[in-house]
């Protein structure tokens, strides 16, 4: 590769957001002399109108190479390539024109990214979107300004399917769940049961699998060990279930979450290159998460104050 590694570049008062690069022919290639990234922070769940599409893209066409990456790994929205006396151009027309900030690199807190939640998912257990932009304002400061030994991310699902991958993605893990027993509509199972509702959301349907058992596609499946079906009536045994979504994903129609919804916080995922991937561990089984959100802030602090006396990169 002809591309040399880093370099320090940035904006006024940002020591984030800007990831420099180099060619190393740039009398060969001197339009890309300088091909810089730069980190957009999204908007929550990554719901945009198209005049704001058209408007980042017109910037990007002006001063950048017009290449763009929806979405990066972290969530952000990437332009790809510029050059340094555009950045603080840049950075000025995202600020004032488009109300967009920039996300984070390096040793700081990077953009935080949560699933599409409330928006438009009923297992959604705690408002995704609302919990991420409250952070992302809370946390300006460790946002833009790298002060942790290493990089640092939250994500925040509204539930245990996960689409954030917040369980492997992110240092701090939000996960939706709820306390109380899973609540079942005893007629809606029957309609499953019986063939007139269609199993998965109609997921399968492409193809014909045959009539649905409930035996085979959800109770033997349930991780628990805890569903049974006698023939007329499921129960669930509630102490037993891992929350894994498996028999509401199954018969949606028939079974939901829970009323006493909040979320539980994992801690520590990593991608070691030597060992593997690996998962966070559980570090708090269940936490409401509530205006101010008050209790899960004091966790976070202490969690970076630890952590920024004792870590090592
Ligand atoms: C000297 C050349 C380059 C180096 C050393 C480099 C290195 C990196 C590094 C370290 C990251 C961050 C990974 C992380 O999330 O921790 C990254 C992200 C990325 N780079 Fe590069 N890169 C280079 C050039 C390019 C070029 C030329 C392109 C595309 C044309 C590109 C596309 C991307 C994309 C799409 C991401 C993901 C951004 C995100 O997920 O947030 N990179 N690169
Ligand atoms: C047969 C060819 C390819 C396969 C099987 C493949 C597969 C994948 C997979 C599985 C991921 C997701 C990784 C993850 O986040 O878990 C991924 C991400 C990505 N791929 Fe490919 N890929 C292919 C070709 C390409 C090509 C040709 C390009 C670019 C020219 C490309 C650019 C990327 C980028 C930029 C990402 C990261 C997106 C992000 O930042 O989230 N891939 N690819
Ligand atoms: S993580 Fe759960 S709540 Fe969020 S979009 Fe996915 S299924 Fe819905
Ligand atoms: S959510 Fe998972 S563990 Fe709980 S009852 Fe359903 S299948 Fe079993």
């Amino acid at each position: 590769t002809h591309w040399k590694h880093g370099g320090i570049v940035g904006v006024f008062g940002y020591g984030g957001g800007v990831i420099g690069r180099y060619c190393d022919q740039p009398d060969m290639f001197p339009a890309v002399a300088h091909f810089h990234t730069i980190r957009v922070n999204q908007p929550s769940s990554k719901f945009y109108s198209t005049k704001y599409l058209e408007q980042l893209c017109d910037l990007w066409e002006r001063r950048g190479s017009g290449i763009t990456n929806m979405h990066g790994s972290t969530g952000d929205i990437i332009f790809l390539g510029t050059h340094t006396p555009q950045l603080e151009e840049i950075f000025w027309e995202l600020t004032h024109n488009i109300n967009q900030d920039l996300g984070g690199s390096g040793g700081n807190l990077r953009t935080p990214s949560c699933c599409l939640g409330q928006a438009r998912c009923e297992w959604a257990c705690y408002n995704t979107q609302h919990l991420c932009h409250t952070f992302t304002n809370e946390y300006q400061d460790e946002l833009h300004r790298p002060a942790f030994p290493y990089k640092f991310k939250f994500k925040f699902d509204g539930c245990p399917n996960c689409c954030v991958a917040s369980i492997a993605r992110s240092d701090l893990s939000f996960i939706g769940t709820w306390r109380d027993d899973i609540r079942i509509d005893p007629e809606a199972v029957k309609a499953y049961v019986g063939g007139e509702l269609v199993p998965n959301g109609g997921a399968h349907a492409g193809r014909d699998w045959g009539a649905f058992d409930i035996q085979k596609e959800a109770i033997d499946l349930c991780p628990g060990q805890c569903m049974a079906w006698d023939g007329s009536k499921l129960s669930i045994d509630t102490s037993n279930c891992t929350r894994c979504m498996h028999c509401l994903a199954v018969m949606p129609r028939a079974l939901r979450i829970g009323k006493d919804t909040g979320l539980s916080m994992l801690v520590g995922a990593k991608a070691p290159i030597l060992d593997g991937a690996q998962m966070g561990s559980l570090l708090v089984p269940f936490i409401k998460a509530e205006e101010p959100y008050d209790e899960l802030k004091e966790i976070i602090e202490s969690l970076w104050d630890w952590w920024m006396e004792e870590g090592k990169n």
